[in-house]
């Protein structure tokens, strides 16, 4: 589907939003929906349960429900699951699969349906979005804000607009905003409930009066703690290029660290002391400035490319140019292991790549990063499956993301424990920065390991440490 492009109007500012809105349902607070209980839906709709409002979490899929409903999670968030039954519990949280219960319930629908890379380009693929709009707006009876939080390529906000005015009755004027999400795995539940910034685009006072009465319980919070919550009231195409932007600034400042970690290889440099060196510079910054083998997840690999090819077909590709570049680095990192591995245990690199077969290597990570049970575009799973492939024999580890690796990956050796993995290893790699892998003891592995030799992916153990239990170190971009 093509995605017209037209800029909206400016909205109207903040200062606008000072009439109290009633809730077209009747309700003291406006009654919330999140259509799409994934990650994103799932964990928004328990946070704002728990900040006070009613909520219905609503997915086409009958089993995720039936968990949910259940007081289970079905991914590993910290925090979440305590949340979620306790809502549950207190009677202001419920899950379903009906579009027409959330049109009944609801009168602020927020969409958080997935945005994934179609099969055949970079381009993000909308169907979801398409369909949870159209299934919804065709169910509404009454008047209902209808808000993306899903990351989208720019004009969606106007396209959503579109199919709300072909699929609502139009005396209903059921109106669009937008209200892009910052969520990071791992940190989630503090990012919903005490956000480092709020982005609203609306086109009329009433919307935006609605959508801050259900950000209210946001504002609430921070009230009681003596904290601000930034608000930033824009068009829909800036709260759109908002989340890309982001996520494109993230993405190019980990490639630069990294970048700069193949340069410190060349020439004796320590890529974790340079990194802190130019941390100290507030301009810069300390944080996204770990070097290793690359970012992962269920976003910014995707989000890039899917940027890149909207803003082609925008005609102004070549201001996200630089984006190729972010990418190519990324992708480099993950052959950086296979080579040292090669390297180390001195086997062949032959024409068709290294033959790492006869050797016995541990993986210790598979998720994408820690405290997540998250394997999308892992960089780890990505290097032990060259690790796989040059035909070693590979032993995964990993605290929480055994299940979801094995699904993706079901050839390698799964074991139970840290030691299970590690003994009899020629090589250990550490490939996600788990307190767990951060926390071992390099004297006890040491003793458990064929060969102490270990590759830290991450520079997330102690050099010393580890050299001072008798184990060849190799971090990356230290010398
Ligand atoms: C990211 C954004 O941070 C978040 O704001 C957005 O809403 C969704 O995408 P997330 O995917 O949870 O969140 O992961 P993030 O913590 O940003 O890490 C992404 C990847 O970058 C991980 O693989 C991580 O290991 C890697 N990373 C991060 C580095 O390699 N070095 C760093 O310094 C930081």
């Amino acid at each position: 589907m093509t995605i017209p492009y037209s800029s909206s109007p400016s909205p109207f500012s903040p200062a606008a939003v000072t009439e109290v809105v009633a809730p077209p349902s009747g309700a003291a607070k406006p009654r919330l929906t999140f259509l799409g209980t994934g990650y994103l839906g799932a964990t928004y709709a328990i946070c704002f349960a728990e900040l006070g409002y009613e909520v219905l979490g609503v997915d086409v899929d009958a089993d995720k429900i039936a968990k949910l409903s259940a007081g289970e999670v079905p991914f590993h968030e910290p925090g979440l699951d305590l949340l979620l039954r306790q809502n549950l519990a207190a009677g202001r949280l419920r899950f379903g699969t009906s579009y027409e219960q959330a049109a009944d319930f609801g009168d602020v629908h927020f969409i958080c349906v997935g945005t994934p890379q179609q099969n055949d380009g970079m381009s993000a693929d909308l169907t979801y979005v398409e369909r949870a709009v159209t299934s919804l707006a065709g169910a509404l009876t009454r008047k209902a804000l209808i808000v993306g939080k899903s990351t989208v390529p720019a004009g969606t906000a106007s396209w959503v607009q579109q199919l709300v005015g072909k699929h609502a009755a139009p005396e209903l004027e059921v109106e669009v905003a937008w209200n892009p999400e910052f969520l990071q795995e791992g940190h989630a539940v503090e990012d919903v409930l005490r956000p480092n910034r709020l982005v609203f685009a609306y086109e009329s006072p009433w919307a935006g009066g609605i959508l801050y009465a259900a950000h209210k319980g946001v504002f609430d919070l921070a009230a009681t703690e003596e904290r601000e919550v930034p608000v930033v009231s824009c068009n829909f195409a800036t709260a759109e290029l908002v989340k890309m932007a982001a996520n494109s600034f993230l993405a190019t400042k980990i490639s630069f660290i990294n970048a700069m970690s193949e340069v410190c290889e060349v020439t004796g440099a320590d890529v974790t002391l340079l990194a802190r060196a130019i941390g100290y510079d507030p301009r810069i910054g300390q944080r996204y400035l770990q070097a290793g083998i690359g970012f992962g997840g269920g976003c910014l690999p995707k989000d890039i490319r899917a940027f890149q090819a909207r803003v082609q077909e925008l005609g102004a590709g070549e201001s996200v140019r630089f984006l190729h570049e972010v990418d190519l680095i990324n992708q480099r990192r993950r052959t950086r292991v296979l080579k040292l591995a090669t390297q180390l245990l001195d086997r062949p690199f032959g024409p068709a790549g290294p033959d790492l077969s006869g050797t016995r290597i541990a993986v210790l990570g598979a998720t994408f990063k820690p405290n997540t049970d998250d394997v999308r575009d892992a960089p780890s799973l990505a290097v032990t499956t060259l690790l796989h492939k040059a035909g070693a024999d590979v032993h995964v580890y990993d605290p929480q993301g055994m299940d979801n690796a094995r699904t993706v990956l079901p050839d390698v050796t799964y074991e139970p424990t840290l030691d299970a993995a590690v003994a009899g290893a020629d090589l250990v790699c550490v490939l996600t920065e788990w307190g767990e892998f951060r926390n071992a003891d390099p004297t006890g592995l040491g003793q458990l390991a064929a060969g102490k030799i270990v590759i830290d992916g991450r520079n997330c153990l102690d050099p010393a440490l580890w050299i001072a239990a008798g184990w060849e170190y190799h971090g990356m971009g230290r010398s």
